[in-house]
């Protein structure tokens, strides 16, 4: 009987981490290969690499949420000229789910993408090849990035190292979700089902 709910408890664990886990992996991979590949177009024009910044990414994530729903046609993604403000009534909420507000973001600039399967070398090149993207990846004044996926869509923030592009709140309220908030919450959750089991043996 006891090991039987050992061996329940186990497996349930293992599968809430393989959950968690799954998701995650594959759209970093996505988001990894776009941050590499632009940090190589930057130092092929002699340009610093850019960082990445936790609230832009989580940002990034808000708006391909917003996005996801929308096909791709010829008028979306990169030829879409970038004004989330104009776009999004909801935008200042999104802002404040990621610690932002207007004033830390201003400099900043948001470039969403359309991709059928975000074919990675595509979703490059519509980066590095749309004129205006292009210019914005080729400028010194960027510094940051923050990159998301959501089915279809890419979002691509830039930020700037002073204050009003920078997406640094002044306080130390910058726990914006970022991807270890899903292994945080898969560890909780962990330490939650070791108590009910202990529990349970009692
Ligand atoms: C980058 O720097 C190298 C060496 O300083 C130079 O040969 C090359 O022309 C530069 N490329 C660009 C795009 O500025
Ligand atoms: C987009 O596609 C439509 C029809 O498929 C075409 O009429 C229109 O000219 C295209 N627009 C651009 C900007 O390519
Ligand atoms: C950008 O992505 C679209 C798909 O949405 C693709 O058809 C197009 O070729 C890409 N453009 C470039 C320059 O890679
Ligand atoms: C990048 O910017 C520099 C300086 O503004 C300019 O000389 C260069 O032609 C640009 N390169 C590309 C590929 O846009
Ligand atoms: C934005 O947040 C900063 C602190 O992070 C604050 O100083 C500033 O007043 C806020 N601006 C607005 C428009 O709320």
């Amino acid at each position: 009987m006891e090991s039987l709910q050992l061996r329940l408890l186990l497996s349930s664990v293992l599968l809430v981490f393989v959950l968690n886990a799954i998701p995650a992996a594959r759209c970093n991979d996505e988001e990894d290969n776009l941050f590499q590949g632009i940090n190589k177009y930057r130092a092929s024009l002699n340009l610093t690499a850019l960082t990445k910044n936790d609230n832009a990414e989580c940002l990034a994530g808000k708006l391909a949420d917003q996005f996801q729903d929308q096909p791709c046609t010829n008028t979306t993604g990169a030829n879409t000229i970038p004004g989330m403000e104009n776009q999004f009534p909801n935008f200042p909420t999104l802002l404040e789910k990621c610690h932002l507000n207007v004033t830390n973001t201003r400099d900043g600039i948001i470039m969403p993408a359309c991709v059928p399967n975000l074919v990675p070398s595509l979703v490059l090149s519509n980066y590095t090849q749309n004129v205006i993207y292009s210019e914005n990846l080729n400028d010194t004044k960027y510094t940051g990035i923050g990159i998301n996926t959501e089915k279809d869509w890419v979002v691509v923030i830039l930020t700037t190292s002073t204050p009003e592009g920078g997406y640094t709140p002044a306080s130390s309220d910058n726990a914006a979700s970022s991807p270890s908030s899903r292994i945080t919450f898969s560890f909780h959750l962990f330490f939650l089902l070791l108590g009910s089991f202990f529990y349970a043996l009692n």
